[in-house]
């Protein structure tokens, strides 16, 4: 058990499976990706371990850029986006794979897929490490890669946050709903 400012803790996925479930992934992506050279987008700040875990197993050409989309606010989803910048790379034609460290109701992603697709980029998918399906609220959205499929608990560790603490956790942990 953790403890972040007010709510606790419990270990959820360790380091060791975190690392071999994204080696499969890169793995995924690398024999559908080979030959298109992607543009791969790391949204920020959640997603940089992923990210990193990701490329490091990469054996071929790509390119990366980094964009900042903040929304969410404690525990809590929220349906605003209060911060966005970073998407300054020329998109057009290019595949697109996007690096989320969660995907929950679909809101950060819907609202970047938006900002991409007046560029007319030849396409756009999704890699995240998490998926929260129950909390889904934008269907059409292109997850292609999904590392874990988890419940609705709030998480944080291996980049995710609460309030900003908990990033550097190796291991992801989950609220301990049982405590509250
Ligand atoms: P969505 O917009 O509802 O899909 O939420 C996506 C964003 O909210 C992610 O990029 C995360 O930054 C954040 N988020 C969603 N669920 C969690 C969680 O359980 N822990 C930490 N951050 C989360
Ligand atoms: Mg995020």
């Amino acid at each position: 058990m953790i403890k972040i400012n007010d709510l606790t803790f419990k270990p959820f996925l360790s380091e060791t499976k975190i690392l071999e479930q994204i080696k499969s992934l890169s793995q995924k992506i690398e024999k559908d990706y080979r030959d298109k050279a992607p543009l791969l987008i790391c949204v920020l700040k959640g997603s940089f371990m992923f990210t990193s875990e990701i490329v490091r197993n990469f054996n071929f050409d790509y390119e990366i850029a980094f964009v900042r989309v903040k929304s969410y606010d404690g525990t809590k989803s929220a349906s605003e986006v209060k911060e966005f910048y970073g998407l300054d790379s020329d998109l057009k034609d290019r595949h697109i794979i996007i690096l989320e460290d969660i995907v929950e109701t679909g809101f950060t992603t819907h609202y970047l897929i938006g900002k991409m697709e007046s560029e007319k980029p030849a396409s756009i998918e999704i890699a995240t490490l998490l998926f929260k399906p129950k909390q889904l609220k934008y269907s059409d959205l292109p997850i292609k890669y999904v590392g874990f499929d988890i419940s609705n608990e709030f998480v944080v560790g291996f980049g995710l946050d609460y309030n900003e603490k908990g990033r550097n956790l190796r291991d992801i942990y989950q609220l301990n709903s049982d405590l509250s």
